[in-house]
């Protein structure tokens, strides 16, 4: 039987609509006429994309991947493996991965150089969000939309433990019962 765990919301759904929004206006700015490929690193991200590319009205092209670090629970391992890789040659493509949230840094660290060695005509990274607090790291982040407190966030996405992607909000555990 799973614990009741006390949620606090950090961003509201309207609030990450407008994020949304900003991001896919600077998105669009930069990528039209490109024909970029989307990549979405699943599962958390997979929401955000919905919303992401229903905004940015670009020919676009979507891919999903799903990485992992060795071990569950909260704390990113450090050592990634793909367990879901791309299917399409991005050889001389340009590139935009989707993430939901940076936390170490280590996945997408591991996930920009793996890309990288495919040769596409350009790599970026747009994440929903980050958490500065938490970075272990650096990654370079060319469209960010919200930064997090040092919380562990569900919502919109984002799981702890599989629980809590359906929220329409992103919230902090605030207490895990
Ligand atoms: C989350 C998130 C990133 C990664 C960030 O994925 O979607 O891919 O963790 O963590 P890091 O910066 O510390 O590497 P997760 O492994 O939880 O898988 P999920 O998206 O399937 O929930």
């Amino acid at each position: 039987m799973r614990s009741e765990v006390k949620l606090s919301v950090l961003f509201t759904s309207e609030q990450i609509a407008a994020a949304v929004s900003r991001l896919a206006a600077e998105i669009r700015r930069d990528y039209l006429g490109k024909n970029p490929i989307l990549i979405a690193v699943l599962k958390g991200s997979f929401v955000f994309l919905a919303d992401l590319i229903r905004q940015l009205n670009l020919p676009l092209e979507i891919e999903f991947a799903q990485l992992s670090s060795y071990g569950r629970g909260r704390e990113s391992a450090g050592k990634i493996k793909v367990v879901q890789d791309v299917r399409s040659d991005i050889k001389g493509r340009h590139v935009l991965v989707i993430e939901d949230i940076i936390d170490t840094g280590f996945t997408a660290a591991f996930f920009l150089d793996y890309l990288g060695k495919k040769k596409p005509a350009s790599l970026k990274l747009c994440s929903l969000t980050d958490k500065p607090s938490r970075t272990q790291v650096k990654v370079n982040i060319d469209y960010l939309g919200l930064t997090v407190p040092d919380k562990f966030i569900v919502g919109y996405g984002i799981d702890w433990d599989e629980r809590f992607r359906y929220l329409p909000d992103i919230c902090a555990i605030e207490d895990e019962g």
